[in-house]
C-alpha cells in the first residue's frame, strides 16, 4: 500500500508531496489491525485498503472532500461470545448498572468489585477493588476517576470496539468508581488514533446529562455529582503507563513519574485518582448489573469471569472475541480459523511469544494471562522480521528518561539487524538476553522492563529457526560476512 500511496500523493514515505497539499508517514498500530491495511487521513480512519481504493481516495482529497467526508466507519467484528456466559458484551440496557446506586453504599459497590474477583484489563491485572478501596481510603477535598483509553499496545483493538458499540456502558464503570472512592470529575483519556470516536462519546455523555446520570445529584443512596470530559492523547505509547498519562493529561511531557506515590495517592493535579482501563469498568458496571455471584461462575478461580482479546493476523477471523478464562489457546486458534499458526505473539509486543508446542496452555492467571492482543502469525512471516518491527516500536516510543531502555532498546535492535543480515552468532543471542536483563532489571517503568520479552522468549521457543540463522562453529567468524563486497570498492580504485 506504501507505493500506491506514494504514486497516488506524490509523497515519499517520510515527507510531504511538492505542493506540501500532502504528508505520508508511517507510525505504529492505529488499532485497526482487524481490518488492515488501514491508516488514518487527517485522522479518519480508512481500512481494508486495496490499490485501487488508495486512487479512489487520493482522487477525492485532491478534488477538496475533506477527510471525514470519505472515511469509513470501521467494523466492531465481534466474531465470538461464550452463549448464555457473555458476560461484557450482552446487550447494553442503559442505566441498568447506575440504578443499583440508590440501593448500595459507597462501600458496597467496592465490595462487590471485591467479591466479584475483578483484575485490571489494561495489562497489569492489578484486583481492581482493592485499588478502589485505597482510593476510597485517600483523604482529599478533591478526586479524579480516569479511564485510560489510550490503547496503544500493537494488536490491541478492544476497547475502541468497547467505546464504539456501548460507551454507555464504560461511562456507568467510571460513575460507579467514582461513587465508590468519592470523586466527582472524571476524565477519559482517548488516544489521538481514536479521535474519530470523540463525538461519539461525547454525545453520550450529553444523554447522560440529560437522563441526570451525570451532573448534580445523581441518584444514588448517598449524595453524588460527578461530570466527565474527553481529553485526548497525541500518540504516545508510554502515556498508556498511567503516571506518564497523568503526566499528558496535566500537559506536561508523557514521562512515567517515580513510583514515590501511587495515582490513588497522589494522581492527577497531585489528587487521588482511580486509574483504570475501559475494559475494566465496562466489567465493573456489568458486575453490578449482573451480580458478583455471576462472574465468580465463569473463568476459572484466580481469574473468574471473560475476557475480551482482540485477535489479528494471519487468520480467516480477526476480530473481537470475549472468551471465558482458561479457554486452551489451541481452542481460541480453532475458533479464529488460525490454519497453520506458527507463532502467536499475545499480549502485544511487550507480552509473550508463544510456539505451537504450547498450544494446551490455558489463557488465565494461572497459566498465561492475555492483556487483549494477540497475533497470529503463520510460517510464511519471518521471525526476527517480526521481532525487529517490535524492536523499532520500542526504539521509538522509549520516552528516553532511562539510559537501559533508550540505549539499551537501540543495541536489541541493531543486534537483531546482525542476525537479520546473516552476520549473527550464538554469541549475540547470549548478548541479547544479557542486554534484555539490563534493561529488564534497570529500567523505570513497564516499558523498558517488558521491552526485551518477545526477543527472549523467541530464542528460547524457536531454537530450530535460531539455529539457521546464527553461525554455531564457535569460530567467531561471521560466516554470512561477504568478503568479496567488502573489498569491491577497494578493489575497483586499485584497478583504475
Ligand atoms: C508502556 C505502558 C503502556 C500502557 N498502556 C496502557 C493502555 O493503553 N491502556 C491501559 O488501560 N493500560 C495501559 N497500561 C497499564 C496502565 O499503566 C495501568 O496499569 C492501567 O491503566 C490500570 O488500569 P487497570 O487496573 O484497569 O488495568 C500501560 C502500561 C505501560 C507500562
Ligand atoms: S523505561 Fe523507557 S519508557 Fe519507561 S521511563 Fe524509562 S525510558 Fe521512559
Amino acid at each position: 500500500m506504501k507505493q500506491a500511496f506514494e504514486k497516488e500523493t506524490g509523497a515519499t514515505l517520510g515527507g510531504t508531496d511538492a505542493s506540501g497539499m500532502f504528508g505520508f508517514y508511517e507510525t505504529s498500530c492505529i488499532g485497526l489491525s482487524d481490518q488492515e491495511p488501514a491508516a488514518l487521513i487527517d485522522f479518519c480512519p480508512v481500512t481494508e485498503l486495496t490499490p485501487q481504493k488508495v486512487k479512489t481516495v487520493v482522487a477525492k482529497l485532491k478534488t477538496g472532500s475533506p477527510a471525514i467526508s470519505i472515511c469509513d466507519e470501521p467494523k466492531n467484528n465481534i466474531r465470538y461470545t461464550p452463549g448464555e456466559n457473555t458476560f461484557i458484551l450482552k446487550d447494553y440496557e442503559p442505566g441498568a448498572a447506575l440504578r443499583n446506586l440508590k440501593e448500595l453504599e459507597p462501600v458496597e459497590v467496592i465490595n462487590s468489585i471485591k467479591e466479584a474477583g475483578l483484575m485490571g484489563m489494561g495489562g497489569a491485572f492489578f484486583p481492581t477493588g482493592i485499588k478502589w478501596e485505597t482510593c476510597r481510603k485517600s483523604v482529599s477535598n478533591r478526586k479524579f476517576v480516569v479511564c485510560n483509553a489510550d490503547e496503544g499496545e500493537p494488536g490491541t483493538f478492544k476497547d475502541r470496539v468497547l467505546l464504539n458499540t456501548m460507551p454507555g456502558l464504560v461511562i456507568e464503570g467510571m460513575a460507579l468508581g467514582a461513587y465508590s472512592v468519592g470523586a466527582s470529575e472524571g476524565i477519559i483519556y482517548l488516544r489521538a488514533e481514536y479521535r474519530w470516536l470523540k463525538e461519539k462519546i461525547e454525545q453520550t455523555l450529553e444523554d447522560f446529562r440529560e437522563k441526570g446520570w451525570l451532573g448534580d445529584h445523581i441518584p444514588a443512596k448517598q449524595p453524588f455529582s460527578f461530570d466527565i470530559r474527553v481529553q485526548l492523547g497525541a500518540g504516545a505509547y508510554v502515556c498508556g503507563e498511567e503516571t506518564a498519562l497523568l503526566n499528558s493529561l496535566e500537559g506536561k511531557r508523557g514521562e512515567p513519574r517515580t513510583r514515590r506515590y501511587f495515582p490513588v495517592e497522589r494522581g492527577y493535579l497531585a489528587k487521588p485518582t482511580l486509574v483504570n482501563n475501559v475494559e475494566t469498568f465496562a466489567t465493573a458496571a456489568r458486575i453490578l448489573e449482573s451480580g458478583a455471584e455471576k462472574m465468580r461462575k465463569l473463568g476459572t478461580k484466580d481469574s473468574p469471569g471473560t475476557k475480551l482479546i482482540s485477535i489479528s493476523g494471519d487468520c480467516a477471523k480477526p476480530g473481537i472475541y470475549e472468551i471465558e478464562w482458561g479457554m486452551r489457546l489451541g481452542d481460541l486458534l480453532a475458533l479464529c480459523e488460525a490454519n497453520d499458526p506458527y507463532y502467536v505473539q499475545v499480549s502485544g509486543p511487550s507480552g509473550v511469544a508463544v510456539s505451537m508446542k504450547e498450544r494446551n496452555r490455558r489463557l488465565c492467571k494461572e497459566d498465561l494471562l492475555c492483556g487483549g492482543s494477540f497475533m497470529v502469525f503463520d510460517k510464511t512471516r519471518d521471525l526476527l522480521q517480526i521481532l525487529h518491527n517490535f524492536s523499532n516500536f520500542f526504539k521509538q516510543e522509549s520516552c528516553g528518561i532511562c539510559t537501559p531502555c533508550r540505549a539499551g532498546n537501540f543495541i536489541l535492535n541493531r543486534k537483531l539487524e546482525k542476525l537479520q543480515l546473516g552476520l549473527g552468532s550464538l554469541r549475540d543471542l547470549v548478548e541479547l538476553e544479557d542486554w534484555g536483563a539490563t534493561i529488564k532489571q534497570n529500567s523505570r517503568c513497564g516499558l523498558g522492563q517488558m521491552s526485551p520479552n518477545s526477543i527472549v522468549d523467541a530464542i528460547h521457543k524457536f531454537p530450530e529457526y535460531f539455529d539457521q540463522r546464527v553461525d554455531k562453529s564457535g569460530s567467531r567468524l561471521n560466516m554470512g560476512f561477504d568478503m568479496a563486497a567488502a573489498v569491491r570498492e577497494y578493489e575497483e580504485a586499485v584497478k583504475e
